[in-house]
């Protein structure tokens, strides 16, 4: 059983299905309203938790009706709160999900108390995160946060994986204990200080994201798979098939599944080839909690790794 430490968010995702995106200054009417758990952090522990894996999740909630929500949600799936944290006079973090027809969406948050996480958070983790096979974190918390978790973890010796999201543009320093990189394309571009729709192809993003001093990128394509590249050169890795229903949480599905493979040892290319599928099973899902799967929901999509 992997043990990976996960340091990140916990939001609380307002959710409606809405015909198309709104143009600015409409009102635009939706339906489907669901109110449930989300934050990357969160959701990436609780997929990677699912999928077998020991999980352990360092996250700061504020005091609110959310955050008895998010501890309700922790003992549900069996994580241990001790590394939750309730900070007095905060709020929790609130992520607004707009899910239009294709199954896309667009997601605005306020981070609230994930904002109050500090490098020494990270740091009063240490005995923990020196105990871990995998250290994984994301940007909904302070980067300072997540570069000093991403030390903590290179230090002791586990593999690290930063999934950059939301994308920010980030310094060489920030990278410098990132072993596994894991944007999708716009947020790649964004990390390089490019405007998300700037038209260079994910080789050539993933190639620019190396010359960062990172030793491993994979890029997330959605309907296109992924694409690993390292020092020894890039692989595409495909999607597979599926009719999208919300994309909502199908990168922490993916990255949780990542984590979980390589802790058991699978090779790259295996591991992604998993986390693909862990991803599209998502897909099929509205929400993001109900579509974090077990292994035995991932039997019956493709091959079972
Ligand atoms: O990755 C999806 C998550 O991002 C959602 O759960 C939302 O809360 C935002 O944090």
């Amino acid at each position: 059983m992997p043990k990976i430490f996960v340091v990140g968010s916990y939001n609380t995702g307002l959710t409606i299905r809405v015909p198309r995106m709104p143009a600015l200054g409409e009102s635009l009417v939706g339906d489907s309203f669901d109110m449930g758990p989300g934050g990357k952090g969160s959701n990436q522990a609780i997929g990677a938790a699912r999928l077998g894996a020991d999980v352990r999740l360092l996250v700061c909630l504020g005091d609110d009706i959310f955050a008895e929500n998010a501890l309700r949600l922790y003992r549900r799936e069996g994580i241990a709160i001790d590394l939750v944290h309730q900070l007095a006079g905060a709020s929790s973090g609130i992520g607004f999900v707009n899910i239009v027809p294709s199954g896309e969406n667009w997601i605005t948050v306020d981070l609230g108390a994930n904002l109050q996480m500090t490098p020494q958070h990270a740091r009063d983790c240490a005995a923990e995160i020196g105990d871990c096979d995998i250290l994984m974190t994301q940007l909904e918390i302070p980067i300072e946060t997540a570069a000093a978790a991403l030390r903590l973890g290179k230090e002791s010796g586990a593999t690290t994986i930063l999934n950059p999201a939301p994308a920010q543009p980030v310094k060489r320093e920030q990278l410098a204990d990132v072993d596994i990189l894991t944007p999708n394309a716009s947020e790649a571009r964004i990390l390089l200080g490019l405007p998300p729709d700037d038209p260079s192809p994910p080789r050539d993003l993933a190639q620019r994201l190396l010359g960062l001093g990172v030793d491993c990128v994979v890029i997330t394509l959605g309907g296109d798979g992924a694409l690993i590249a390292d020092g020894v050169g890039t692989t595409r890795i495909p999607a597979v098939s599926i009719q999208v229903v919300d994309v909502t949480g199908a990168g922490d599905s993916f990255n949780a599944a990542l984590a979980v493979s390589l802790g058991e040892g699978l090779a790259l290319q295996d591991a992604v080839q998993f986390a693909v599928r862990a991803g599209a099973y998502t897909a099929l899902h509205l929400g993001v909690i109900d579509g974090l799967p077990t292994r035995a929901d991932l039997k019956d999509l493709g091959r079972e790794s």
